[in-house]
């Protein structure tokens, strides 16, 4: 494995397997890396002959006052993960190889980025596309893995990747949960124990709401209403919807188009999101 910071390492590690025309798999991560990354990183593996994972904490995606200086970091620990989980590459560029003087471009998604973590996180859609775009335009993978968990950043980068003809395939992978079903998350580690307890409410809301989904309810508050009552031990629940799975406006009732049911709610003083998706058949 090879740990590199520059663009121009980049092209030159990936040289030889674009030549031999290789597919290469992407992961972009903020590092800190945990089991939904390494899920990401497999399903890489398993469809690409190369991959390469980016380890950058981007700034121009967090709002002034978020987590950007307190951001988890462990450099070593990731590049270990990346070694035992089959990574070819890893590229863990420096804040002014990404954003070098003068930059002043950026990529600006549309309604998709306006609802949910939108709506509380002026900018961060921006910030997220902008250097996702960036990292493809450095890497020019042929794939590349993004989780299900940040569902909304899902449906940006993929609109993002059509609209601007990138020439990449964009994979969705499932969220990868604790035993408890926490979704894994860098920003878990802030959690205490006591509030990691009550960050359970998240997903026990969202699973009782898929539960009653499968057993047949298709009305739209009525399934809101039911992860709402688990809801309520979280500190501040920021936002609770059933979104449309294409378009993440407001689904309509009785749902008969696949839907999302998010949440972003603070727990202490952590911000945890989730997401299920409910998918009707017909
Ligand atoms: P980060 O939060 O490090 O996440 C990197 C990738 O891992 C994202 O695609 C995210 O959805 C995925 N991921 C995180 N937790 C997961 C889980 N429990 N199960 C499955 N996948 C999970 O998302 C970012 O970084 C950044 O916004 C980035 C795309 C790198 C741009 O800066």
């Amino acid at each position: 494995m090879q740990t590199i910071t520059t663009v121009a390492e980049v092209h030159h590690a990936l040289a030889e397997a674009r030549r031999a025309d290789k597919r290469v798999g992407f992961v972009p991560t903020m590092g800190y890396l945990h089991d939904g990354h390494l899920a990401l990183i497999e399903a890489s593996r398993a469809q690409c002959a190369v991959t390469v994972v980016s380890i950058f904490v981007n700034p121009t995606q967090f709002g002034p006052n978020e987590d950007l200086s307190t951001y988890p970091r462990d450099f070593q620990r990731d590049e270990k993960l990346c070694r035992d989980a089959g990574v070819a590459i890893v590229f863990a560029p420096g804040a002014k190889e990404v954003y070098p003087a003068q930059f002043e471009t950026f990529i600006e998604p549309g309604e998709l980025a306006k609802p949910l973590c939108g709506a509380f996180r002026p900018g961060h859609f921006r910030g997220v596309a902008t250097v996702v775009s960036k990292l493809f335009n450095m890497v020019q993978p042929d794939v590349a893995f993004f989780g299900q968990k940040d569902f909304q950043q899902c449906a940006v980068v993929r609109r993002m990747a059509i609209d601007l003809n990138m020439p990449i395939e964009i994979v969705t992978v499932p969220t990868v949960r604790e035993a408890d079903r926490l979704a894994m998350s860098s920003r878990n580690r802030y959690l205490s124990e006591e509030d990691r307890g009550r960050a359970l409410a998240i997903s026990r809301g969202l699973f009782a709401a898929a539960e009653e989904f499968r057993l047949g309810e298709r009305n739209v508050d009525k399934l809101i209403a039911i992860a709402k009552r688990h809801l309520e031990t979280v500190d501040r629940l920021q936002y609770l919807e059933l979104v449309d799975g294409d378009t993440l406006k407001p689904a309509a009732s009785p749902l008969r188009r696949p839907a999302a049911l998010c949440v972003a709610a603070y727990v202490g003083s952590t911000r945890l999101i989730d997401n299920v998706i409910l998918q009707p058949t017909p």
